[in-house]
């Protein structure tokens, strides 16, 4: 285990992505198989502090398609009253958004030891686009990103019970921990072990994920 001295340090030493586009992570050609409706699909990741107007529209026309109703209008600042994204993983269609995964860093507790972590949220590909692995693709993209980044140690999220077939087919592992986080209201909140949490190796091995209680210290994504 590292000391916290030092993730201290590399979490206040400013990474590597810095720049306006990460890089342009993926680009396939080809055609999804569901109905043929999606067919050249790029994968983007951009910093948040990057993205243009036109971009934040696109990405909140296709949040709001799938959430509206439910949740209101997605905030980028605070999706859903969850925590924010560094990164935004952008899957386009022609010039139309149809997938996103969001994540950002943080330096979070789990049991006696601090661990660097990409919180992960936002996943969502749009309805016609779902079943040709795009989610997939997506997911890995994510993770190459936070491999770029440099310091990142694992990959975290937390998710419905569902869904944990898709991010295990995207190598994402679960673990058993009680969660301390501050709730989409704002208050602190403790959930048993038991609901979805899952990480994936970044910069450490599975093995080296510690023991205890994860305190989030912020918001889930
Ligand atoms: C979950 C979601 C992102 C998956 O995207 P997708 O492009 O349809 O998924 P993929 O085609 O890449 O699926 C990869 C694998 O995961 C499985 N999978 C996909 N969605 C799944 C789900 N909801 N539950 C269980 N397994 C799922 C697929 O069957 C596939 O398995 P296979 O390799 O054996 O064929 C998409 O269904 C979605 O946006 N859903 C609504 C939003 C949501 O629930 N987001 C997750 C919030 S935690």
């Amino acid at each position: 285990m590292r000391e916290k001295q030092t993730l201290a340090t590399r979490l206040a030493t400013p990474h590597r992505i810095t720049g306006e586009r990460l890089s342009l992570l993926q680009h396939e050609a080809g055609a999804l198989s569901k109905g043929g409706r999606v067919k050249d699909i790029s994968i983007t990741a951009v910093m948040h502090a990057a993205l243009s107007p036109s971009e934040v529209e696109e990405l909140r026309r296709m949040f709001d398609d799938e959430y509206l109703d439910q949740f209101g209008m997605w905030d980028p600042k605070e999706p859903y009253g969850y925590a924010g994204h560094e990164v935004h993983v952008v899957a386009r269609a022609y010039d139309t958004v149809v997938g996103h995964v969001g994540w950002a860093r943080r330096l979070i507790e789990v049991g006696d030891s601090e661990v660097v972590i990409a919180g992960v949220g936002g996943v969502l590909v749009s309805s016609q686009a779902r079943g040709s692995h795009l989610g997939e693709r997506l997911m890995r993209c994510a993770a190459g990103s936070m491999s770029d980044a440099g310091g990142v140690e694992f990959g975290y999220l937390g998710c419905r019970e569902d869904v944990v077939p898709f991010y295990v087919s995207c190598g994402w592992h679960r673990v058993s921990a009680p969660e301390r986080s501050i709730s989409r209201r704002g208050l602190p909140v403790l959930d048993r072990a038991g609901p979805p949490l899952l990480v994936l190796p970044v910069e450490r091995e599975l093995a080296s994920w510690p023991e205890g209680t994860i305190d989030l210290r912020g918001r889930a994504w």
